[in-house]
């Protein structure tokens, strides 16, 4: 049996709008499971970021419930909040959001600084040894400026699993790479996962998605539909695709 990592109970998200209520959020049940790639997919403006926000308790649902390893995070007070996102959530974005005055390195130490567990010591070993991962060490002292987006988006990757989190929310993480750096972001995520780190991403993009272990899809604020995939191998990206392909067809997408 699947451990789950994150659950929803009728979680919904609601926006004021002209006196009236925008429903983005409508009742979603939903189960993220240890160890997948958890993809969800769906047309612009189904809610799939709002969806991402609410999992991650960067913002609070109009109804409903979010439970982390079956902590529910309504019941969480601000500071233990807080040390949620900081010791097990970490977040990846089109934009790499580095802090613009400091270097790579420093970007990734200063995350690794709120997390208690580490020496100042062991937060600098672990930061390099990351970047090193990433194939960023090279340009691991420089700051954002000057570095080319692939670049700043590994070492965004690298932030993200400084305090090891137990989920990786990434929205839209390829969105701003060309193609090369798409690649190398996926390969990197996808070995992430295949040593075992949990990851929810939501993409446009086919080739970002044959990466899931697990598919789903938002349309309306509700999930229609969901497809699992045997962990991801180079060597049947074709064949992914176009079973991810037929998959969003059947969806209408
Ligand atoms: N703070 C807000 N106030 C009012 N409406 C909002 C707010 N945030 C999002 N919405 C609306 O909620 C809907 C869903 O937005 P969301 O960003 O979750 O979509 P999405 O699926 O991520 O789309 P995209 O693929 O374009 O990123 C949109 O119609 C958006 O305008
Ligand atoms: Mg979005």
């Amino acid at each position: 049996m699947k451990t789950t990592v994150i659950k929803t109970t009728d979680l919904c998200k609601s926006f004021a709008n002209n006196g009236g209520q925008n429903h983005i959020l409508d009742m979603v049940n939903l189960e993220i499971f240890q160890g997948d790639f958890t993809v969800i997919m769906g047309p612009s403006g189904a809610g799939k970021s709002t969806l991402l926000y609410a999992l991650s308790g960067m913002d609070k649902p109009t109804g409903g419930e979010v439970y982390y390893r079956e902590q529910a995070i309504s019941r969480l007070g601000e500071r233990e909040m807080a040390a949620l996102r900081a010791n097990e959530f970490g977040f990846i974005f089109q934009q790499a959001h580095l802090v613009s005055n400091l270097t790579l390195l420093e970007n990734v130490v200063v995350t690794g600084y709120l997390n208690k567990q580490r020496t100042a010591q062991e937060v600098r070993v672990r930061a390099e040894k990351l970047l090193e991962q990433m194939h960023v060490e090279g340009a691991m002292n420089r700051l954002p400026s000057q570095v080319s987006g692939g670049e700043a988006q590994r070492a965004a990757i690298a932030r993200a699993i400084m305090n090891e989190p137990g989920m990786v929310f990434a929205d839209e993480p390829t969105g701003a790479l060309n193609k090369h750096n798409t690649q190398e972001v996926l390969k990197l995520l996808t070995e992430l996962n295949a040593a075992g780190q949990n990851i929810l991403m939501v993409t446009h993009d086919i080739k970002a998605a044959v990466r899931a272990t697990r598919l789903l899809y938002l349309e309306d604020g509700r999930i229609i539909g969901e497809m699992p995939l045997p962990p991801y191998r180079s060597e049947d990206a074709r064949s992914r695709e176009k079973q991810v392909d037929a998959w969003l067809s059947s969806m209408e997408w």
